[in-house]
């Protein structure tokens, strides 16, 4: 049965600079093919429309996914250029998965595109599960749909999932928590549903 893998997709912009984001897309668990549903407004699906080519990555740098998710990583992490597709791999990846879009539906704003994985590499073990780092996950697919929810909804979920990174986490996972919550904290009320 299919499910979903919370990661982190690199793409080439135009210009050739690498563009990094959280993505979620649909696999099986032998990772050989990928659905991903990316909005068509985010750069990610500009991207791939234009290269057809990506890599996914399966992290456990909840502050890296943290910052990615609302596109304020300054600067870039470590990356290095990936030999079987042109892109880039982030070095502090667990494993890495290089995929070109086999076929695309755009007839709603989530699209789907199918994706064959033509190449992987492990890089180093996945620290494991930690109740902490998924808080962070939670925090930061929310603090990426801001414009779906009211303030005080979110700031009730926030408050919930701060309890688990107190008692679970470490600097890492605080740090993440506390820069997701100052963002959310800081937002102007437009950006929220009930403006
Ligand atoms: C764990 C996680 C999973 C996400 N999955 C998706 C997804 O499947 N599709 C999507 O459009 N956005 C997804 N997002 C939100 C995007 O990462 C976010 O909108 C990001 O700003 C898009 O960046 P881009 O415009 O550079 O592609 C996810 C965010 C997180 C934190």
């Amino acid at each position: 049965m299919p499910l979903i893998l919370e990661g982190i997709v690199t793409t080439t912009n135009a210009d050739g600079q690498p563009n990094i984001s959280p993505m979620g897309p649909i696999v099986e668990p032998d990772l050989r093919t990928l659905i991903l549903r990316p909005y068509q407004t985010s750069t990610t699906f500009q991207n791939l429309k234009r290269t057809g080519v990506g890599i996914f990555h399966v992290v456990d740098n909840v502050n890296l996914l943290a910052r990615a998710a609302i596109g304020k990583l300054d600067p870039l992490p470590a990356l290095s250029s990936c030999q079987e597709v042109p892109g880039y791999i982030l070095d502090d990846a667990c494993r890495w998965y290089a995929f070109r879009v086999c076929s695309r539906c755009d007839t709603e704003p989530r699209t789907r595109l199918d994706c064959e994985v033509l190449s992987h590499g492990h890089l180093r073990d996945f620290f494991g599960l930690n109740r902490a780092k998924h808080a962070v996950v939670e925090a930061a697919i929310l603090a990426t749909r801001m414009a779906w929810s009211s303030r005080s909804d979110l700031e009730t979920e926030f408050t919930r999932l701060a309890t688990l990174v107190e008692k679970t986490g470490g600097e890492e996972e605080c740090r993440a928590f506390d820069f997701l919550f100052n963002y959310l904290r800081q937002s102007p009320d437009t950006c929220f549903a009930d403006s």
